[in-house]
């Protein structure tokens, strides 16, 4: 049975008097954990460990997850709760009105991140539809070339848009928890059915030794290194403000240290197994070079064409893993429009239905370029979903760390005794580990966004 949540009217802010809460403890980690989950994971996660690195990627991102990765999760979570308000207004509080321009880099980070992540989970949605109808493309080059952009790609992303408006305007208890509490389990054991069939593959040898056993020069190359940690970020859905939007929904009796120890693992373990069933089947499959040229479309066109080779068996397995991967991908849009929604209920004062239905529009109509050209969704994902995410968490690093008042008491309300030890090391990090290696990885991104922004400046 999940514990009720207990509401602490008293302690909350005025002008939030009204804020919906979690119901149940189990809804909050649903919800989180399926903010987490996502696209991030299982599209994402594979092709940028195969961009570079291979296993030396995985090794930095596993490192990288325990050592920024929960401390910052820790930071917006105290955040969150003490501002008891969205983005905007918690920051704000925190850290006074010189912080505002960081909340609106996170609304701006939460519009563009979800513009084209609704393009790429539209394609999904596709895939999980003309499996079921039609089975999946005897040429999957040409298939995904064919669908992912122009007017194939807006009619799916429109109808992405549509479900996570739909589901973000019946709200955080009734519309987000609920649909967490069926989805996220499902995912989970989807893909380690997947992860299980991967591993009775001819061949799929090969690919575990990619993904798993690292080289050194490539531990320590800056690119691996930074990348690594621009993954970490988007995919525990930090720097943004989405996980200091949940833990504004949270009780003080919470105990934040377990939650965010509890949500990275379940998002690195989702990641790992989604690992173990994209390597075995490019490796059995021979498409290690397919994948390297698009590495956009590494996904979309790696497991269809592995699917499709494997009779009706493939075809089952294929409509079960874009199933899996549409369920993760509707509960991190719900995370990334809800960041939006909920500071435009506190700035505005508006109605959670029309609150929706605005940013989702707004969102729906910028997804339209991603949707045109792919060109254009690298940039937007180099930009929001890599260097905005990582300059977002140095920001809150910094905020909590140094600007926040007394946060130790944050963290300490609902702590084990095992964790209240362990603040002061928390706070430690947040000072000076998180953001000296931030200073880095933001100098690195900052680069690698403007490099995408000129090649398509020169290339269009
Ligand atoms: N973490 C999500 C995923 O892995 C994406 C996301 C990023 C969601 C940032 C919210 C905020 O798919």
């Amino acid at each position: 049975m999940p514990e009720p949540i207990e509401v602490d009217v008293a302690r909350r802010g005025a002008d939030s008097i009204d804020r919906e809460v979690f119901g149940t403890r189990a809804g909050f980690i649903l919800a989180a954990v399926g903010s987490a989950v996502g696209l991030g994971n299982m599209w994402r996660f594979p092709y940028v460990a195969s961009e570079g690195g291979g296993a030396a990627f995985v090794v930095l991102y596993i490192g990288l997850t325990l050592v920024i990765g929960i401390p910052i999760m820790l930071a917006e979570f105290a955040a969150g709760r003490r501002g008891r308000l969205s983005p905007i207004g918690a920051i704000r509080k925190v850290g006074g009105s010189k912080w505002l321009p960081m909340g609106f880099m996170y609304v701006l980070s939460g519009i563009l991140i979800l513009s084209y992540y609704s393009v790429i989970a539209g394609w999904t949605i596709r895939y999980a539809i003309e499996a079921m109808l039609s089975g999946f493309p005897a040429d999957p080059v040409a298939h995904f070339d064919a669908i992912s952009t122009g007017l194939p790609a807006i009619v799916y992303h429109l109808a992405f848009m549509a479900a996570t408006i739909g589901i973000v305007m019946v709200g955080v208890e009734k519309g987000i928890e609920k649909a967490s509490m069926v989805l996220m389990p499902a995912l989970f054991f989807i893909l380690l059915g997947l992860a299980c069939w991967a591993a009775t593959l001819d061949g799929a040898s090969e690919g575990y030794a990619f993904y798993l056993r690292p080289s050194m020069d490539e531990l320590l190359d800056l690119d691996v290194f930074s990348n690594a940690a621009g993954q970490a970020f988007f995919s525990l859905s930090l720097g943004m403000g989405a996980m200091l939007t949940f833990a504004s929904y949270l009780s003080k009796h919470e105990n934040l240290a377990r939650e965010a120890t509890i949500i990275s693992f379940a998002d690195f373990g989702v990641a790992f197994i989604a690992g173990l069933v994209v390597f075995p089947v490019i490796a059995a499959l021979g498409l290690q070079d397919q994948v390297g040229e698009s590495a956009m479309g590494a996904l979309f066109i790696s497991l269809p064409g592995a699917f499709e080779a494997m009779g009706t068996a493939g075809r089952v397995v294929g409509i079960l893993f874009f199933l899996a991967l549409m369920v993760g991908a509707i509960t991190s849009a719900i995370s990334l429009l809800e960041v939006v929604v909920s500071s435009m209920i506190d700035e505005f004062k508006l109605a959670r239905k029309t609150a929706a239905i605005i940013a989702g529009s707004v969102i729906t109509v910028i997804g339209i370029f991603p949707a045109t050209n792919l060109d254009i969704l690298g940039v937007m994902d180099a930009v929001a979903g890599e260097f905005f995410l990582v300059l977002g968490a140095l920001g809150i690093a910094i905020l909590v760390g140094w600007v926040m008042e007394n946060p130790a008491e944050e963290l300490l309300d609902g702590a084990s005794p095992a964790f209240s030890k362990a603040v002061p090391v928390v706070l430690f990090f947040l000072r000076w580990v998180v953001p000296a290696i931030l200073l880095l990885v933001v100098w690195n991104k900052a680069g690698g966004a403007l490099a995408a922004i000129q090649a398509l400046g020169g290339g269009s």
